[in-house]
Parts: C-alpha cells; structure tokens; sequence
C-alpha cells in the first residue's frame, strides 16, 4: 500500500547574526522536534537580510555559519532539507508574482516594517516594505503545511495566508493555506537587561541582554546571573508585575520542558540568586553539544561543501513544480 505523503515543515532565519536563545527555543528547537512527524524544510533567509545594510563578506561568513549550526542543533540532513534562500532563485522569482497580489495597504499594517523604518530612518527601502511578500513566497513554494516561528513572526504569517486564499480564489487551489507552529514556551523570549522587550539580535547596545547559542558557558552563566530581576523575592510567573522573572520561568521551561506550575512549586522559596543560576546551567547543558558539534562540522569543509550543493538542487527542484504551476496560472510563457 502507498504511504500517504507526510505533511510538511517549513522556517527560516535571518543570516544577520548567530542565533541567540529567544531565535533558539521560539523557533529552531522546534524545528528538530518537528522531524518526527513532518517532512521538513529549513532556509537560511539571507535575500531577506538584505533589507538592512550588510558587510558582504560578513553576509557571506554567517549565511554559512548559520546553515551549519541547523545541522549543529538537529536538523538531520537525512531527513530534512536545509538550504540557502538565494541559492534557489525560485524565491525571488514568486515574490515579484505575489508582490501583485499583495496590497499597499496590508502592508502598511505591518508591526515590523514601521519599527524597522523607524530604525533605519536612512534606509526605508522597497524591499523592508515588501519583505513579508518574500517570506510568504518562500512558504508557499514548497507547499508547507506549517511554519514554526516565534510570536513576532505571526502577522508575517497572517499576511502569507491571505495573499495564498487571494491567489487560490482567483485561481484555483494552488497554494497550501499554512498554519503558524507555536511551542508550548518560548515563543517570546525577553532581553534579560530589558525584560520588557523581545530579545533581539538588532539590538546589540547591551551584550548582557542577549544569550547567544554558541556563547562560552562562562559567559551564559554570568549574563543569567547579571540578569534583572523584580521587586520582592517570590519565583511566580507574572509577566506584568514580574518581567524579569516571568522571562526566567519561561526560558527554563522551554529548555526543561517543565511546566509553569512544576517549576514555581520546584524554587519555592530559593530566592532569585539560586533560581537565575539554575536557569543558567540549564542552559548551558543545552547548548554545550550544539557547540561542540558545530565546531567539529565547520572543520569539514568539504563536507559541508557537498551538502550544500546536494540540497539546494533538491530543494530548487520542488520549488520548481509550485513555481511552474503558478507561471502557467497567471499566464506566464514558461
Ligand atoms: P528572524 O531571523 O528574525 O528570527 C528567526 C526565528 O526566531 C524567532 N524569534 C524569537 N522567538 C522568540 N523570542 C524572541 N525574542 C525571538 N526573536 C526571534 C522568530 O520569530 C523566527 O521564527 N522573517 C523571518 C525569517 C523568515 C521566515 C521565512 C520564517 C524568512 N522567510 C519563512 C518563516 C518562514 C525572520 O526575520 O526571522
């Protein structure tokens, strides 16, 4: 008997730095997890880092850093496909056909787009406004049935489901409606200077704020240590009267998988000292193998090399057969 096709997974991240926790446990970590049940799909996003002034060999350096590190967390290259978005020029090539389906005015709605504008008063280019028309190019391709992203990726997803309904009313079912994927935690992981605030790899002021990945435990430890905490001395998850510590409790049990209820009964009476050092060994225990593991892979260049070749020609040929149909529905000589 045939299998029944397995549904499938598809997320990206922005080459703009190394991920840092809120990027890890929002979204790639569910990434691995999602293997199990679905075909998955995984890019390094880096057309879309383009919307920000980048050093192109910096550009170049972490587009490849950040494809080895999805391999260094657990995305099995056996099962899954990881490329990288301008290796594959069908991307490009349906985000100028959805840019005509797409309005001005959803657009302008964008949360994103008007904070980022406002942090690049230089540079409000075409692209940051068109960015979301990209990124719902790039689900649509491969007919991704969901999409794992972190909170602040969830209007981007909305306009992706209605520029897909749109294009399907017109003509016909040809795209796949995806839903977003949300973890049970972690979906927004704060600053931990700035508990008030998503942590955030644009927001480098304070190197105290933001836990990288791939940062030495030493340095984990101290900035869990250094992080802020709230009035009084009780372990309570409370976002609005106790930021700091309602980011901790989220971010331990993102790593933990403990729940909320299992983790305040748990440092019941600790005191924030004990309970910030804990969260930061957790940490630290997740992060130490995908560390070493990412610097034994980037050793193997040829490896990685090979891999890259392999899985962008795979992947372009799926998102050719999306991109075919759609060429052929809106006319297009193809
Ligand atoms: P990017 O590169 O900003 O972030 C990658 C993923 O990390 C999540 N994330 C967070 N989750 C929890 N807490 C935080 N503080 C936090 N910061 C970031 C993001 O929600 C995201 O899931 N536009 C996307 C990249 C993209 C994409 C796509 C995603 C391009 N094409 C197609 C999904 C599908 C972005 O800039 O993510």
């Amino acid at each position: 008997m045939e299998q029944p096709a397995r549904l499938v997974s598809y997320s990206a991240m922005q080459p703009t730095g190394l991920p840092h926790m809120g990027n890890y446990l929002g979204a790639l970590q569910n990434w691995v997890k999602l293997q199990e049940q679905y075909d998955c799909i995984y890019c390094v996003a880096d057309l879309h880092s383009l919307t920000v002034r980048q050093d192109a060999r910096q550009l170049r350096k972490r587009s490849r850093e950040v494809f080895i590190l999805y391999l260094a967390m657990g995305v099995d290259p056996e099962r899954s496909l990881v490329y990288c978005q301008s290796a594959v020029p069908a991307h490009a090539e349906l985000a100028w056909i959805l840019n005509c389906y797409a309005y001005m005015g959803e657009l302008n709605r964008m949360t994103q787009f008007k904070e980022k504008s406002q942090k690049n008063t230089d540079n409000i280019n075409a692209g940051l406004f068109t960015y979301p028309v990209l990124m719902a190019a790039d689900i649509l391709l491969y007919g991704a049935n969901i999409v794992p992203i972190g909170d602040d990726q969830r209007q981007h997803l909305e306009i992706c489901r209605d520029i897909a309904e749109r294009f399907n009313n017109l003509y016909g079912e040809v795209f796949v409606v995806p839903e977003p994927y949300f973890g049970e935690a972690g979906s927004r992981v704060m600053g931990l200077q700035e508990p008030e605030k998503k942590m955030s790899k644009s927001d480098s002021a304070n190197e105290n704020n933001i836990v990288y990945l791939l940062d030495t435990p030493d340095v984990i430890i101290n900035k869990f240590k250094r992080a802020v905490t709230d009035s009084g001395s009780e372990i309570k998850y409370s976002p609005n009267d106790k930021p700091g510590i309602s980011n901790l409790l989220s971010i331990y049990c993102a790593v933990t998988g403990e729940s909320i209820d299992a983790t305040e009964a748990m440092f019941d009476g600790k005191g924030y000292g004990y309970f910030k050092l804990a969260v930061g060994e957790a940490v630290v225990e997740r992060a130490r193998p995908i560390r070493q593991k990412f610097e034994e892979l980037g050793k193997d260049k040829a490896y990685i090399d090979d891999l890259m070749a392999r899985h962008t020609e795979r992947t372009y040929a799926l998102a050719k057969r999306i991109l075919g149909k759609v060429k052929r529905k809106v006319g297009l000589l193809s």
